[in-house]
Formats: C-alpha cells, sequence, structure tokens
C-alpha cells in the first residue's frame, strides 16, 4: 500500500524508509534506519526529483502511481547519481516513454556508466541557472559539484520558494512518521545523525559545501527538501547556520573530545584521568573509546568539539589499528582549525605519539600542544603532574571571559564611572512593535518592552521619536508587540528595522495578514506570541516616547524561546564586514546594521539613517 506525504498542494514526498540497512555506503551504521527521499511536483506537466535505492523500490513505484493519480510524468529530475537515489531510473524510463530526464552533462556520462543505458535522446542537459517551466512553476538548476559526487545539482522551485538540496542537509534516520524537521524535537533526538551524516559523507568537501550555501543565500528560501532525513519548513536558519560551521570546519561547542585505543586498560585510565583534571578546570568533555564506538560517530564529535586529545597504545612498533583507522579518517575528512593533545602508550618501545603527530600535523591548523604524554605499560603517581599539566595547556587555549579591570585589580571604581556598555548587560528581548493609524499598518524593532504590573496588567514600551510607529501610537492609542523568537531570520530586522515607514511599506509582499482583535496587523512567524495593549500614559523623553499600556490580548504561537538582544548579535546577525585594509576610507561603522558614516569624527547626537541607533552603537573603522 502507498505511504505519501503531501508537503504542499502540487508537492508529495513520495519516497521510503529502510530500517533493516545495517550499514550505509557500507561503512556507517544506521542503527535508526535511512529514509530515502523522492518529491512529485503536479503542475501542469508533473516531475519527479529523483528516485530511490533499491530496497525500497517496491514502495516508491506504488507512492508514485498513488500521487500521479493516472497522470504520467513529463520529468524525472535526476540531481544526484549515487545508486541511493538513481536505482529506478531504468525501470522509470521504461514504463513511461515519454518521460524526458532531466540533468546535466556529467549525470548524463554517469547514468551511461552504472545503468549501461544511453539517454541522450530523451535528455534534456541542463546547466548552472538554467531553467524549466512546468506551468505554475519554474525550475532553476544550480551545480553542487562534490556534494556530495561531482555530478550533483540541486534544484530551486521559484513559484513556492523550495530549495531541492539533493544530499545536502541531509541526514540519518528513517521518518517515523513525521515528514517536517519541525514536527519532531530535531535538535535533541537528530542533530547527532545530521552531524554524522554531513561530517562523514560530504565533510571532506568543506570549499564545495561553502560554495553551495552561498549559491543558495542568493535565494529566497522557505522550504528546503533533501535527499535524505527531514524537510525543512521553519528554522531553516538554525540547520543552515550548522552547515555554515561544519563546511568551514568551526567547532560548534568549546570543550574536549577524547579518543583512546587501549588494550588493557591503561591508556583509558591516563584518558579518564586527564578528563577528569579538565572537567576540574570547568571544561567539557566527551571520551571515546576507539575500538568501541563506530568511528563515524567520532569523526562527528571531532567536527563538534574545539580541541582533541588522542591516546593510543603503540601496536606493532605503530599506532593501534583502530586509532591509525580513526586517524586516516580524520585526516580523510580534511579535519582542521582544531587544537590538539596527545598521549601514547608503549611497554618498551613507544611510538604512537610522534606518529600520531606526523599524521594530524598533515591537517590544516592544528596546533598540537608540545608537551605529550609517555607512558611505560601505565601512567605512575610521578606523572600525575604532566596529566596535569596538559590539563593546564589545553584550557590555557580557551577563550577567557573578560575581566572588567576595576574587578581584576579590586580597586573601587570611580565614583562618577558611567561604563556605558553595562546596558547592554541587561538582558533584552527583541519585538516588532505595530501600529494602525488612519488605515495604514507599520512597525519596527524595538528591544524595550516589559510588564511593568500584574494587576492592571500594564506594558511598558518605549520607542525612538523617529520612528512612525511611535507617532501612529500616540494618535491611535494602541499598540500590537510581536515577541520575535530564535528562528527569526536577518530579514525580519531588515524588513522592519532598517527603513522608515516614512518612505516604504513595511508589510509590502508580506506573506500573512493576521491582526489582534483591536485590528493591528502582527507577525504570526518567528515569533512565540502576541500581545495587543491600550496606551494609558505616554511620556516624553526627548529622543524616545515611553508608553504604559494596558493589555487587552495575548496570545501564544508558538514554543520557541524568545530571541534575546544577545542572540540577536550572536547568532541571527551577520559579522558586520570591516572595509579591507586597502580600502581608505574613514569614518564609523553602525554595529547593528552595519552602515558606514564617512568622516573623521562623528557628531554625538547622529542617528544612524538604517537603523535608528545613536553614535554610542557606531565605533572607527
Ligand atoms: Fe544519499 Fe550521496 O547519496
Amino acid at each position: 500500500m502507498y505511504c505519501v506525504k503531501k508537503i504542499t498542494d502540487d508537492l508529495t514526498w513520495i519516497g521510503a524508509n529502510d530500517r533493516r540497512l545495517a550499514m550505509f555506503e557500507g561503512v556507517y551504521s544506521v542503527p535508526d534506519g535511512v529514509s530515502y527521499n523522492s518529491y512529485l511536483l503536479t503542475d501542469e506537466k508533473t516531475v519527479i526529483f529523483d528516485t530511490v535505492d533499491k530496497a525500497v523500490r517496491h514502495r516508491f513505484m506504488e507512492n508514485l502511481g498513488h500521487a500521479l493519480k493516472g497522470r504520467i510524468p513529463d520529468y524525472l529530475v535526476v540531481q544526484h547519481m549515487e545508486p541511493d537515489h538513481s536505482a529506478s531510473i531504468v525501470e522509470l524510463a521504461s514504463m513511461y516513454p515519454g518521460m524526458q530526464i532531466v540533468c546535466n552533462a556529467k549525470t548524463l556520462e554517469f547514468i551511461g556508466n552504472f545503468h549501461n543505458a544511453d539517454f541522450t535522446a530523451r535528455t534534456v542537459v541542463v546547466k548552472e541557472g538554467d531553467s524549466l517551466c512546468t506551468g505554475r512553476h519554474t525550475l532553476y538548476f544550480y551545480m553542487a559539484p562534490m556534494v556530495h559526487w561531482p555530478e550533483v545539482m540541486v534544484t530551486y522551485d521559484s513559484a513556492d520558494k523550495i530549495l531541492f538540496s539533493a544530499d545536502a542537509f541531509g541526514a540519518f534516520g528513517a521518518l517515523n512518521g513525521a515528514l517536517f524537521a519541525d514536527e519532531v524535537d530535531y535538535s535533541k533526538d537528530y542533530m547527532d545523525e545530521a552531524r554524522r551524516y554531513y561530517t562523514n559523507i560530504v565533510g571532506k568537501y568543506g570549499t564545495q559545501t561553502a560554495a553551495l550555501l552561498k549559491k543558495a543565500s542568493a535565494l529566497d528560501i522557505k522550504m528546503i527538501c533533501p535527499l535524505h532525513g527531514f524537510v525543512w519548513r521553519k528554522n531553516l536558519s538554525e540547520f543552515i547556520s550548522k552547515y555554515a560551521l561544519w563546511s568551514e570546519y568551526r567547532p560548534e561547542e568549546n570543550g574536549v573530545m577524547i579518543a583512546y585505543a587501549s588494550v588493557y586498560g591503561n591508556t583509558e585510565n591516563a584518558a579518564e584521568i586527564l578528563s577528569c583534571r579538565l572537567r576540574d578546570r570547568g571544561i567539557k568533555t566527551v571520551m571515546y573509546d576507539v575500538s568501541v564506538s563506530p568511528a563515524s560517530e567520532i569523526v562527528s564529535a571531532a567536527f563538534k568539539w574545539s580541541h582533541l586529545v588522542f591516546a593510543s597504545t603503540t601496536y606493532n612498533a605503530g599506532i593501534f589499528i583502530t586509532m591509525e583507522e580513526l586517524l586516516s579518517d580524520l585526516t580523510a575528512h580534511n579535519i582542521q582549525n582544531r587544537t590538539v593533545a596527545i598521549i601514547e602508550n608503549g611497554s618498551w618501545a613507544a611510538t604512537s605519539g610522534s606518529l600520531m603527530r606526523e599524521k594530524l600535523s598533515k591537517c590544516k591548523n592544528i596546533n598540537i600542544i608540545e608537551s605529550q604524554i609517555s607512558l611505560k605499560s601505565s601512567l605512575k603517581a610521578s606523572q600525575l603532574q604532566e596529566i596535569d599539566a596538559m590539563a593546564d595547556a589545553l584550557a590555557g587555549t580557551f577563550p577567557k571571559p573578560a575581566v572588567p579591570a576595576a574587578v581584576s585589580t579590586g580597586a573601587a571604581p570611580a565614583a562618577d564611572m558611567i561604563d556605558f556598555t553595562a546596558m547592554f548587560k541587561i538582558s533584552y528581548g527583541l519585538f516588532v512593535l505595530t501600529a494602525r493609524d488612519e488605515g495604514r499598518d507599520n512597525g519596527c524593532i524595538i528591544n524595550t518592552a516589559s510588564q511593568m504590573t500584574e494587576s492592571p496588567l500594564l506594558i511598558s514600551v518605549t520607542v525612538n521619536k523617529a520612528n512612525l510607529t511611535g507617532e501612529m501610537i500616540l494618535k491611535s492609542g494602541e499598540l500590537a508587540l510581536s515577541v520575535l523568537s530564535v528562528s527569526a531570520p536577518f530579514s525580519i530586522f531588515e524588513r522592519f528595522g532598517f527603513h522608515s515607514g516614512r518612505d516604504v511599506d513595511k508589510f509590502d509582499g508580506a506573506a500573512f495578514d493576521v491582526r489582534t482583535a483591536s485590528g493591528i496587523r502582527y507577525l504570526p512567524e518567528h515569533t512565540n506570541c502576541v500581545i495587543a495593549a491600550k496606551v494609558v500614559q505616554s511620556h516624553d523623553f526627548g529622543s524616545h516616547t515611553l508608553f504604559i499600556a494596558e493589555v487587552t490580548q495575548a496570545v501564544i504561537l508558538s514554543g520557541e524561546p524568545s530571541a534575546t538582544y544577545q542572540y540577536y548579535f550572536d547568532h541571527i546577525k551577520p559579522k558586520p564586514q570591516k572595509p579591507s585594509v586597502s580600502d581608505t576610507k574613514k569614518g564609523f561603522i553602525c554595529k547593528i546594521c552595519g552602515f558606514i558614516y564617512e568622516g573623521d569624527t562623528l557628531p554625538d547626537d547622529y542617528i544612524c539613517p538604517l537603523c535608528k541607533h545613536g553614535a554610542k552603537d557606531f565605533e572607527a573603522l
């Protein structure tokens, strides 16, 4: 019986899950199974995106037959030729003689190699940026070589803003009835498998993945449909930011991954004591016995953590077998940008330390801590200080929290000291403040809203007087606060924060029109609640107006955590690109939005024309 899932009115998932596969690609264990995703677009023309592995071909054919509802497929888009996605090409081609294959030249060559078939006469060969109109939808094709094979391409549907991403953004794990990443607790239950999938399958090709991310960043993407794992329709930035880290070999977390190879437990003992010493210093650690844990898990962990320790006994005058394999695997996957420490063991001629160092020194930007611990069969009490020294050396490379001078010196701060950055230590939320006046909707970004009292239920909202929204609230006496959540993309801040409502309609092109009971528009996406309130007092404080308002309606919109001001800076706002050294411009850059003021001095009362922040939020170029 067919088992399909509807994605949009025009798009259906017609893939299948395999929970019996022991080893994916013959190498990677998949204890939670794997999904092979295929999609059917039903427009004026019908389009299949890739097929599935031969193990689930039967289910796929049933699904396709059902989803076609008596139509025939006009096109089969082949994005990737690895057989787990291309096993049914020949079968489909013979079942549907009128179906055309859409692929690039390299794929056509691979079809011939794998299937001993020549489909040239019925193939639409596409190149970078080519398009195919199917009716309401237009599909654009972008090449993504080496993510994961050289022929890989991705497809962008400009009508529904869907990226069919081939192997990118995939994950191990069967779908188990869900299809969308937001239907499961992805961070908790699937991110480790997504990382293991990326790092082991595509990890070697970080540069190529970064190139694909760059192409994708130019597209307005609302949904990602990969060939394995869940479809992403919410919080895309959460997953894309992981890919950005992984593709650049930047660690996700500060902490130490300790991998050890131990025959009789003595090397493990030294690794364990080091782990304790690191924990004593407040450093997170994880440990892997390389003879027990699958290498794919350890490769994945090495991509996650900032520091790596390798401890291995000497075996046949070399590195212990499983450790040697792990290090080969890690170097093959291009691991880089890590701090590393080494422990060796050898009962009569220890060589594993120098050999491990030699292997790792070939990796890019690996800082191997000079002092190495050498055990003779087992750790001796006299060597505990070496373990402490290694823990200190590792700890010394972790970023230190900044300590204010007044605290570190113990000196009393000056009575009149006002360090403006202290204001940034107050925790702020982020909100889209909206208003409606004389039939016009408008909104702006603020970080200055909080509850004042419970009975009556009052909130305070402070708005820069340069903002039209403040003026509208003064006139209408009503406001609405959409509380932004951590999935909020930067585009929301651009839409509501970087323009003036006097110049543009900030809701122009917005995909939603929902309103509070008081008739004010709010944001139903990337927010966790909306609060409507009626102004009971307003106070003019020069640059800003303070509104005190009584809550008239408060509705929870999602369970996502609120985005704080700090979270925005750490995770949402793109890092400001400072001009290159060769740029001779003098001026000041707005730390909030990146606007550059050109000039030798910045007036104290200067207001950023884009985001309306004051001179204090600028820094010299
Ligand atoms: Fe699932 Fe590279 O194929």
